[in-house]
């Protein structure tokens, strides 16, 4: 089975999280957009959805799909995301797609966080995935040499900017054994925007899709 079958079976899977009437939060990525296109196809019909991107704006609003502001939607019943990895306890990198900011946003606002993968998104200890940062442009070497000074080693993601017109640093080396503690750490650097890191607002259902179907994980499994 191909990586893009198994995030089709996860894709799915998450229709069944979605229920009439909702206001949903919309992630972004390519296995979302494989939940976009099946929620537009045989979804129950949704109020309206609050997108974490312009491409998934973008995509939910071809299928017609009302779109509507965090500000006038207020609380969210359900996000639908993706992930770059995911731990036994449900804590993410996130910010493939260059989305984070956004998409923590949503993530916070929501009642619940459906997350969906395929099984190679799957890791015993967060980290193997460079770590997504957004930070304000003018701070980029200044927030380099702290990510140093924590032992990591910080790439400018080049050419990109993003929808909130700033530039993204991806990491690698960092510890990330205690994902909550570098959440927190990395919160605190003036100049960060939004860390990649979804630690302390994880998912709150997993669902992976592989050959051998969906597997259903919550945080309390492992
Ligand atoms: C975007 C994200 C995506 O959820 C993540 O990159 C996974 O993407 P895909 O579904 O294409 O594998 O965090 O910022």
């Amino acid at each position: 089975m191909s990586q893009d079958d198994a995030k089709r079976r996860a894709a799915e899977a998450a229709l069944t999280h979605v229920h009439e009437g909702d206001v949903l939060g919309v992630g972004t990525g390519s296995t979302v957009n494989i939940f976009i296109d099946l929620l537009a196809s045989r979804g129950p019909g949704i109020r309206a959805a609050v997108s974490s991107s312009e491409a998934s704006t973008e995509r939910l609003r071809s299928h017609r799909i009302a779109v509507t502001d965090l500000n006038e939607a207020g609380g969210l019943d359900c996000y639908i995301d993706g992930a770059d990895e995911a731990d036994p306890h449900l804590r993410l990198i996130k910010g493939g797609g260059g989305a984070l900011t956004r998409e923590k946003i949503v993530a916070e606002a929501s009642r619940r966080f459906v997350c969906i993968v395929d099984e190679s998104k799957c890791v015993r200890v967060l980290g193997a995935f460079p770590l997504p940062v957004e930070v304000i442009p003018m701070a980029r070497s200044m927030v380099a040499r702290k990510l140093v000074a924590l032992g990591g080693r910080p790439v400018l993601r080049e050419g990109v900017t993003t929808d909130n017109g700033n530039v993204i640093l991806d990491v690698t080396g960092i510890d990330l054994t205690d994902p909550v503690a570098m959440e927190r750490t990395l919160n605190q650097i003036p100049g960060i925007v939004t860390v990649g890191l979804f630690a302390r607002r994880a998912a709150d259902v997993l669902l992976v899709g592989s050959a051998s179907g969906v597997d259903i994980r919550r945080p309390g499994d492992h």
